[in-house]
């Protein structure tokens, strides 16, 4: 048994609130939290646990990045220029660049090509209070390097990862029409989830990707093999995209801008997150908002993720999200960490993390701040004193 004593300990426990406790304590055993709270009020059984001293440091969960695309070969950086030279999003990628200039140079990729790239980012995420990660497929749009893509992000390591099938992505070039190539989608789901490659399946509901129909016939493949579906909906429009997810009990719905009343009401009936992603709005210079008073209102719970990628959100800092989830957004300090922990956590249907209480996993973060809010209020500064994950000092 080890214990954690004498900081402020920001547990988010309940449903709102930091759950703030003055000189607190975390008793762990076995990767998991045993005992939290003040430590006048310790068990007896802390007698004997080794001790660490926290000298008044800040605790929280530690952070749960539920939504990325972090293997992937090349970079994009050319159409960064592109955009400020004034060509959208949408112009890159009917123009072939975007998510297929990203696929060309992830087929071009080995597996440990991808692996060191890949693990390279996760670093940086880590050295921020990451400790679980969610990281998707799309990079590959054929059978082999979906695969690959997949088998590389099951090891990464220092890090909890769940994988998310996501070929339809894009329209590969070798297929001429999007209806073949999602029967295709469909055909591979099964085999790559036999090797266990796949915790959940996600999709780019969108006029540059795929429409409504062709989603649904993915996440039919989704639901005859009991996986859970998530999906990039209301990005660039209004599809029905969350009508359409939240009608697969979706775990979440992610980016959002454009999603209706009727989508935030579905999203509310159904227990569906939604995924805010502040670094994709940023760099791609969006101006619609994505509709947070009436997510609020609805009761819809709201998570706050990287979306690292190398085409629309190119950042590696959880914490700089905290802080434009909130200048951007309009969230509260202490909605933009629940985002980034327990609400990010059940976006990837995790219940056993994300809160400093007794039973979850022994995930948290030391920070040299006097209060959580400072997380959100800095930017461009890296507090993290220590990462603990499954109990483990370091985190490996
Ligand atoms: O989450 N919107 C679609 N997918 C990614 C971007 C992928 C890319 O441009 O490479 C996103 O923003
Ligand atoms: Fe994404």
């Amino acid at each position: 048994m080890k214990l954690w004593r004498g900081g402020c300990l920001a547990t988010l426990a309940g449903d709102r609130g930091w759950g703030l406790v003055d000189d607190g304590a975390l008793l762990v055993d076995g990767g998991l939290l045993r005992w939290v709270g003040p430590a006048a009020e310790l068990p007896p059984e802390a007698t004997n646990a080794e001790v660490v001293e926290l000298r008044g440091a800040l605790v929280t969960p530690g952070l749960v990045d539920c939504h990325t695309h972090l293997v992937y070969g090349g970079n994009r950086a050319h159409e960064f220029e592109q955009r400020l030279h004034g060509a959208t999003y949408a112009d890159i990628a009917k123009a072939g660049g975007g998510i297929r200039a990203t696929v060309a140079a992830t087929r071009a990729a080995s597996e440990a090509e991808l692996l060191a790239s890949a693990t390279k980012r996760a670093r940086s995420l880590i050295g921020e209070g990451v400790t679980t990660l969610e990281v998707k497929s799309g990079y590959g749009l054929d059978a082999a390097t979906e695969a690959r893509m997949l088998r590389v992000a099951r090891q990464i390591a220092g890090v909890d990862v769940r994988t998310t099938y996501l070929a339809a992505h894009a329209l590969p070039p070798e297929f001429g029409d999007a209806d073949d190539y999602i029967a295709a989608v469909c055909q591979w789901l099964p085999g790559l989830h036999a090797q266990g490659l796949v915790d959940a399946v996600d999709a780019f509901c969108e006029h540059i990707a795929f429409s409504p129909a062709q989603v649904a016939r993915v996440f039919e493949a989704a639901r005859a093999l009991g996986l859970p579906v998530k999906l990039h909906a209301e990005q660039l429009s209004d599809q029905g995209g969350a009508q359409l997810a939240a009608s697969y009990r979706a775990l979440s719905c992610d980016h959002l801008e454009y999603l209706s009343p009727a989508g935030v009401q579905a999203m509310a009936q159904a227990g569906t997150v939604a995924v805010l992603l502040p670094g994709a709005f940023y760099a791609l210079r969006e101006t619609k908002l994505p509709p947070v008073q009436q997510l609020r209102e609805a009761g819809v719970p709201i998570a706050v993720a990287t979306d690292h990628n190398p085409g629309t959100s190119p950042t590696l800092s959880p914490l700089l999200m905290l802080n434009m989830a909130c200048v951007l957004f309009g969230l509260t300090p202490e909605e933009a960490l629940r985002g980034l922990t327990v609400h990010g956590a059940r976006a990837l249907g995790l219940h056993d993390r994300g809160q400093l209480v007794a039973g979850q996993r022994a995930d948290f973060c030391v920070w040299d701040a006097g209060h959580p809010r400072e997380l959100a209020a800095c930017f461009g500064h890296n507090p993290l004193i220590e990462r603990v994950r499954h109990g483990i000092q370091g985190g490996s």
